[in-house]
């Protein structure tokens, strides 16, 4: 199973990495077998539904309450850390659900394992903000020219929800000057905001609200390509 994660065996590993093999429907790490489902999710899904889904999921909250909440949608958790993997996976295995999986990767990697116009929503919730290091920041042009505008269906959305003003006000800077996408609702207090009443807390949104930090909300639409046949 280390073959997966690392370069060369190690003496000691994270006791969450084998008992990620306790919910081989909801967690997956074999890279392989994963970039086989490129372009064929719904197949793994065995249905037609939409697919959604979320970079850094990290104990599963929001994409478990989504799953829960849209039973007609299919969700698929992207996470580095075993035991957050594990937590998403025990939250969904409580509930019974079919419309949702997990699995074990770089969302740098997303190209490898999500097809063409797979897509038709992308969550990214509390990402690091990279304070002083920005470059490294998850939302940057790349991810818009590179990764969303071939793994995105038409209309298709990014969902952003930080509690850092900075990263709020600089991805909202970068949106003049991304082409082919475009900036549909956006709010620095989304929990007093009318979209707030259907919002799902992540974790880190619960730990920031109870510190009084709000939330900040952007949701950015995928325009239909012009010279599509
Ligand atoms: C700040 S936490 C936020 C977790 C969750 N979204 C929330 O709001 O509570 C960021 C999460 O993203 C995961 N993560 C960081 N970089 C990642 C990457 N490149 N690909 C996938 N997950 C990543 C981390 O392991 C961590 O669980």
């Amino acid at each position: 199973m280390w073959e997966n994660f690392f370069d060369k065996p190690k003496k000691n590993y994270n006791p969450y990495m084998g008992k990620m093999k306790e919910f081989p429907k909801y967690i997956q790490w074999d890279k392989k077998e994963m970039n086989l489902k490129k372009g064929n999710w719904n197949e793994f899904f065995e249905n037609s539904n939409e697919i959604y889904l979320e970079i850094g999921s990290g104990q599963g909250n929001f994409t478990v309450g989504n799953a829960q909440r849209h039973r007609d949608r299919n969700f698929i958790g992207i996470e580095l850390k075993f035991k957050r993997l594990y937590m998403s996976a025990q939250k969904a295995n409580k509930r019974s659900l079919k419309n949702i999986t997990f699995i074990r990767r770089w969302g740098q990697e997303i190209l490898e394992f999500i097809g063409e116009e797979e897509i038709t929503g992308l969550y990214i919730n509390f990402p690091d903000p990279w304070d002083g290091n920005e470059k490294n920041r998850i939302i940057n042009d790349k991810l818009f020219y590179e990764t969303l505008s071939k793994i995105l269906k038409d209309n298709g959305k990014l969902f952003f929800k930080t509690d850092h003003d900075g990263y709020y006000n600089d991805v909202l800077e970068l949106m003049k000057r991304i082409e082919g996408f475009k900036v549909v609702y956006n709010t620095n207090d989304l929990h007093n905001d009318p979209l707030g009443k259907d919002n799902i807390k992540t974790e880190f949104e619960e730990l920031f609200t109870r510190k009084g930090i709000t939330t900040k909300y952007i949701e950015i639409c995928k325009e239909k390509t012009l010279d599509k046949k």
